[in-house]
């Protein structure tokens, strides 16, 4: 069992009330493209701009990022906040479970960039555990 201390719960907060305002889920489409695959539905995401400009790719943005509040607030039960999740995204979704990481990955990025200096080794090794457990959490009813 994963255990939070009192300063590294408010670290992950505020770390991701930021993230709700700057981050585009559109990055992770940008740089791995090959993640497109998965939005057919979503219509025209044939260039970087086309994509940051797809309302239905900075709606889908906004919805994971209430599931990672949701992962904020149940941070002692991450796992099965995301036990439905991880289903729908293995068995329905059909989604590869590296490209939570590789999403991990942006989100670190984006908040990187938004912190400058501010991101302290501390507050990024605290960033980081989160986004490990989110990942697991979301990797873990994948057989
Ligand atoms: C932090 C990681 C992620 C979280 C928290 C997350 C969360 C969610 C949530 C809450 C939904 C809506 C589920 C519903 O309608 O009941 C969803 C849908 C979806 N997710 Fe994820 N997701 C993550 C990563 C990914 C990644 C990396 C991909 C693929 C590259 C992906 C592909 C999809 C797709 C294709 C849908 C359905 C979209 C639609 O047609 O509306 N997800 N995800």
């Amino acid at each position: 069992m994963v255990e939070w201390s009192d300063s590294e719960r408010s670290t992950i907060a505020s770390t991701l009330d930021l993230c709700i305002f700057i981050v585009s889920y559109g990055r992770v489409l940008i740089v791995y493209p090959w993640t497109q695959r998965y939005f057919g539905a979503f219509g025209n995401l044939s260039s970087a701009a086309a994509i940051l400009g797809n309302p239905k790719v900075s709606e889908h943005g906004r919805t994971v990022l209430n599931a990672l509040d949701k992962a904020v607030k149940n941070l002692d039960n991450i796992k099965g906040t995301y036990s439905e999740l991880s289903q729908l995204h293995c068995d329905k979704l059909n989604v590869d479970p590296d490209n939570f990481r590789l999403l991990a990955d942006c989100l670190t990025i984006v908040v990187a960039s938004a912190f400058g200096s501010a991101l302290s080794p501390a507050v990024q090794a605290t960033w980081q555990k989160f986004l490990s457990v989110v990942v697991a959490a979301l990797s873990s009813r994948y057989l």
